[in-house]
């Protein structure tokens, strides 16, 4: 592990939101003694209400709700509120294209898209408490049919578009969506990915759905089913402008986003309004050190949490300008997301470790050859950064000037929980350093008693925040069982962790069956009942193993009906399987075919086993993180045999 320390450079302290260790001790003493106070004025200085809340919060465990009985609108703190300032005209939505295209949509012009868009849905019957599925690219229309949707109280899915007809067939029927929000395709390393036949397919099998809009990105021939399926720019032709704003209760769902679970059924993560919004757009602040000047980039992608905590919600509410793109960060060329930095003057950059991995590797002349001066602070998000990776991002991209922040949080979290205050905390190379004030992290033992400093244990936290999931949508019980019934009375995070002596954190990884590749959570058992739906497949077993660039890669253990194969042929098209069950980004690295799978006496697949194959190899290059998979290993087995 490394031991260097950074501490904050004294003129990025003068000028930050909180300026020294003492100031963010005094604030992160202060909510832990009353969160009561301390969030219930932050809900009144961040954000606006049509009506005040009874209480701040109420804890019925495991089941909370944040100023309940407040009536605020998402939509309108992204948008509305902005508009009587001097962010009237200031750019919102900074995009680019794969192909180069470029829009800047004002705070104004955004209220103008936004508010059309939610005309057309109301006008079409639509209101607060039905669902909509969003299957986008990632073009200024997605955030606002998300900002539409939001305006009237439907609740939104974003489903990612690397995801294949049938996972979005079972994110529609899980959700009994009613419409679907879609485009014919979007450009991804120059080619069409075709979104809208996708649609068709899933919705042979979709009852619920009446309507699909679609949005024209590529211009390529669909089909479009007349009575179901409207082309948005001709519903948009007829639109009023006027549509305000509904007060909706601060627990109103604003969105549903799915993420893997230990089953193979993904769980439809639930948010809600007030709470979820106050968060994104507190940490804006605490963490990215967000300015009015700012011009702020995340290039995840808004289907999955990253994108909408802080793409989307986290930055408008807090009235920033947000860049996107379109495409692929190797196209057309290993400079693109350089390119775009020197060309927008992008001063916070906010990527995943393999983003930087993948760009290391290519050598530092990509970012060399591009003025990288405007940059200012570089955050990380999704899964463990190692120390080489660290100090690359650290030296290359930041020039040793701009701080990074390593942010741990997850789709249930809604918001950044662990991550340094960048101009008080100083930074330890691949720890996410302290939490932010209100969050209660500890790291303990399977009975919940905390671990001395320096060992490894499970990473709870100890109170309810603003922006937690409320539920699983349609399967409390579920909820209950995974994250508050392990380590009774705490959130169970499923990761593995330890403190070091001056209370920082390290993220070591899961310690269920949940992989993590490229920083997309994926479960073993998703994989694995992808596989045993092919006919020559009698059994299947899949780990995560270390890779260089990735993090995780899949590999998948496979026993076969009896009959003749052909493995390699058979290899391919069951890599090829799984990508058309789930998804691209879903296909195994590597099949390996084998006579039996490791079994316990009652007949449990001993993964740990397996896991131990996958992971005793060496590793190349510089993966240091991975060296703790031991101890995941050993925790989930102590999990295990406790179960
Ligand atoms: O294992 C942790 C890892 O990603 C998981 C959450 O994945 P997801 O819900 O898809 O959300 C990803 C983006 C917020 C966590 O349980 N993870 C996320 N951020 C970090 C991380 N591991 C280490 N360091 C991080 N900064």
């Amino acid at each position: 592990m490394s031991q260097s320390i950074y501490p904050p450079n004294p003129e990025f302290s003068a000028n930050a939101h909180v300026a020294s260790m003492e100031a963010y001790q005094a604030m992160w003493d202060r909510a832990r003694d009353n969160p009561e106070r301390f969030w219930g004025e932050l809900a009144e200085t961040e954000l606006f209400w049509f009506e005040k809340w009874k209480h701040v919060f109420e804890w019925n465990p495991p089941f909370v709700k944040w100023f309940a009985g407040g009536k605020t609108n998402v939509s309108y703190n992204c948008i509305d509120r902005h508009l009587a300032t001097h962010r009237k005209n200031k750019v919102a939505i900074l995009w680019e294209g794969e192909p180069g295209d470029q829009r800047m949509i004002s705070y104004q012009e955004l209220h103008r898209l936004v508010s059309r868009f939610a005309s057309v849905l109301q006008s079409r019957g639509y209101r607060a408490g039905d669902r909509a599925i969003l299957y986008m690219p990632m073009i200024p229309e997605l955030p606002i049919a998300m900002l539409a949707c939001a305006r009237l109280g439907i609740t939104h899915s974003v489903v990612f578009g690397g995801f294949s007809a049938e996972a979005l067939k079972a994110r529609i029927q899980d959700l009994d969506a009613q419409i679907v929000i879609t485009s014919d395709g979007g450009w991804r390393r120059g080619k069409e990915v075709r979104l809208k036949d996708a649609v068709d397919e899933a919705l042979t099998d979709c009852p619920s759905v009446r309507d699909v809009i679609v949005f024209q990105r590529t211009g390529s021939g669909i089909s479009m089913q007349p009575g179901r399926d409207h082309w948005w720019h001709e519903l948009d032709a007829g639109a009023s402008e006027h549509c305000p704003a509904v007060p909706l209760d601060s627990e109103h769902p604003l969105y549903i986003l799915y993420t893997s679970g230990t089953t193979g059924k993904p769980k439809g993560i639930l948010h809600t309004t007030g709470g979820y919004l106050l968060q994104a757009a507190i940490t804006m602040k605490w963490v990215f050190d967000l300015k009015e000047e700012d011009t702020y980039w995340c290039t995840a992608d808004i289907g999955w949490v990253t994108g909408h905590s802080y793409i989307v919600y986290g930055p408008l509410s807090a009235g920033a300008t947000t860049v996107m793109y379109e495409g692929a960060p190797d196209t057309p060329a290993f400079d693109r997301l350089w390119r775009i930095v020197e060309k927008y003057r992008v001063n916070i950059f906010y990527t995943s470790p393999t983003a930087i991995r993948a760009l290391l590797r290519q050598g530092d002349h990509w970012p060399n050859g591009h003025d990288l001066s405007s940059l200012r602070l570089l955050g990380s998000v999704g899964e463990p950064i190692n120390p080489a990776a660290w100090e690359w991002y650290h030296r290359v991209i930041g020039k040793g000037r701009c701080p990074i922040v390593d942010t741990w949080w997850q789709t249930e979290t809604g918001a950044i929980l662990i991550a340094p205050m960048p101009g008080a905390v100083p930074l330890k190379p691949g720890s996410g350093t302290l939490p932010v004030p209100g969050i209660l992290p500890d790291v303990v033992d399977f009975n919940g008693n905390p671990m001395e400093d320096g060992k490894e244990g499970f990473l709870i936290i100890r109170r309810p925040w603003p922006s937690m999931l409320r539920t699983i949508w349609g399967d409390p019980d579920r909820y209950r069982e995974q994250y508050w019934s392990r380590i009774p009375g705490v959130y169970f995070t499923g990761d593995a962790a330890r403190r070091d002596k001056d209370g920082y954190f390290w993220i070591l990884g899961r310690v269920d069956d949940v992989m993590n590749v490229s920083g997309h959570r994926l479960s073993t058992m998703e994989v694995e009942s992808a596989l045993v739906r092919h006919p020559a497949v009698a059994e299947a077993a899949v780990v995560g193993k270390p890779h260089e660039i990735t993090g995780q890669a899949v590999c998948a253990f496979v026993t076969l009906k009896k009959g003749d194969h052909d493995h390699d042929a058979l290899a391919k098209e069951l890599r090829q399987w799984v990508a058309h069950e789930i998804g691209a980004f879903a296909r195994p690295d590597e099949i390996r075919f084998t006579e039996s799978l490791p079994k316990t006496r009652s007949g449990k697949i001993m993964r740990r086993l397996l896991r131990e194959i996958v992971t005793s190899h060496s590793v190349s290059g510089d993966v240091t993180t991975l060296e703790d998979m031991g101890v995941i290993t050993r925790l989930a087995a102590q999990q295990s045999e406790e179960e």
